[in-house]
């Protein structure tokens, strides 16, 4: 007999699968961010990695399980074969081209469409019941492309969108403030980066409306210059990879917790990339951030906020940016 079968008798053989599986696409910084994320925070049971590049991906996932004993026992494999990520719940698309110093993200939309040609529809193929979560940039541009390649309806295809600008701007209201970032509410909808709008007409901190306080809070003329959080939250990106080269910490929190709402039927709200064609008079076919309902099938319920007419006008002029750019895109 072997040293197994001395050691314990089978009562049942094991399941292969427990049914909370995540695949990564990508194991560069932000996919390994994502990874390690939703490790630490207990919440996958199973977690593929996919990559075009068979060494990384195999020193990744070796690295990763040798930290195990010290987590929970997730079932981590790693393969260049989409077959590896057959039967995900959820899977995050973060691989493509990243920008370099002071460029924009709606430059790496092309090499990013093409890229992204060969990988939704082979997740799609092995995970049919999938959620996908698109990571890449520009992102909101990538979830439309996502949505048509994928064929999926489309409160199962969105975008990790401006949940990490809201992030961003929480912890810069939190410095002002001296509060926790989770106790300073605000939300950024529309673009993830340049044109993203701050909604601060409903900036609060327990209920309390700062524009109540202060009716020129958020704008040019407020002397305490409030405005200048949504500037550094607009720059963030651009500073960061000009200090470490590429953002991935705070991207890979946001996509875990998104995650984790969503493998866990949560129904939190955060602003996330979705359909906004018919929102906020908003007439064309493209995707923004937006505050919705999460759920085990994805969005359920777009928040519909009350903007002021400014704030309608921000977001209609996103629409049409992005609009634009995806009329240029070959498919
Ligand atoms: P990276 O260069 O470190 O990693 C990209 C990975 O994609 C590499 O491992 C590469 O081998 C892989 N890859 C390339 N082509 C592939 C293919 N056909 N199939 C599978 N894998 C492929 O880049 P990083 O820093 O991880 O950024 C990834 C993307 O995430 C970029 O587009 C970046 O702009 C975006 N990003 C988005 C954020 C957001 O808030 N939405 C935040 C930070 C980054
Ligand atoms: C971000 C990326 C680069 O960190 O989109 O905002």
């Amino acid at each position: 007999a072997s040293l197994t079968d001395q050691l314990m008798a089978e009562v049942q053989p094991a399941l292969t699968t427990s049914g909370g599986k995540v695949t990564v696409v990508g194991v560069g910084q932000v996919g390994m961010a994502c990874a390690f994320s939703l490790l630490t925070q207990h919440i996958c049971s199973e977690l593929a990695l996919v990559d075009v590049m068979p060494d990384k991906l195999r020193g990744e996932m070796m690295d990763l399980q040798h930290g195990l004993t010290f987590l929970r026992n997730v079932k981590i494999e790693a393969s260049t074969d989409y077959a590896c990520s057959a039967g995900s719940r959820l899977c995050i698309v973060t691989a493509g081209a990243r920008q370099r110093e002071g460029e924009s993200r709606l430059s790496l939309v092309q090499r990013n469409v093409d890229i992204f040609k060969g990988i939704i529809p082979n997740l799609v193929k092995h995970s049919p019941n999938c959620i996908l979560l698109v990571v890449s940039n520009p992102v909101d541009i990538m979830t439309y492309v996502t949505w048509k390649l994928s064929g999926l309806p489309k409160n199962r295809v969105i975008g990790s969108g401006t949940n990490l600008d809201s992030s961003r701007f929480r912890f810069h209201l939190s410095q002002k403030l001296n509060v926790a970032p989770s106790s300073c509410h605000g939300w950024i909808i529309g673009e993830h980066g340049d044109s993203s709008v701050p909604v601060w007409s409903g900036v609060n901190i327990a209920g309390v409306r700062l524009r109540d306080l202060n009716p020129l809070v958020g704008t040019a003329e407020d002397p305490e210059k409030y405005n200048e959080m949504h500037k550094e939250v607009v720059n963030s990106a651009y500073e960061v990879i000009k200090l470490k080269g590429y953002t991935s910490w705070a991207i890979g929190t946001s996509c875990s917790v998104l995650c984790r709402c969503i493998l866990m039927n949560q129904r939190s709200i955060f602003a996330v990339t979705t359909s906004v064609k018919g929102y906020h008079t908003i007439d064309k076919d493209v995707f923004l951030s937006l505050p919705v309902v999460l759920g085990e099938n994805g969005v359920t319920h777009i928040i519909k906020q009350t903007l002021t007419e400014a704030e309608i006008k921000q977001l209609k002029s996103s629409a049409d940016t992005l609009w634009d750019v995806q009329a240029g895109i070959k498919f």
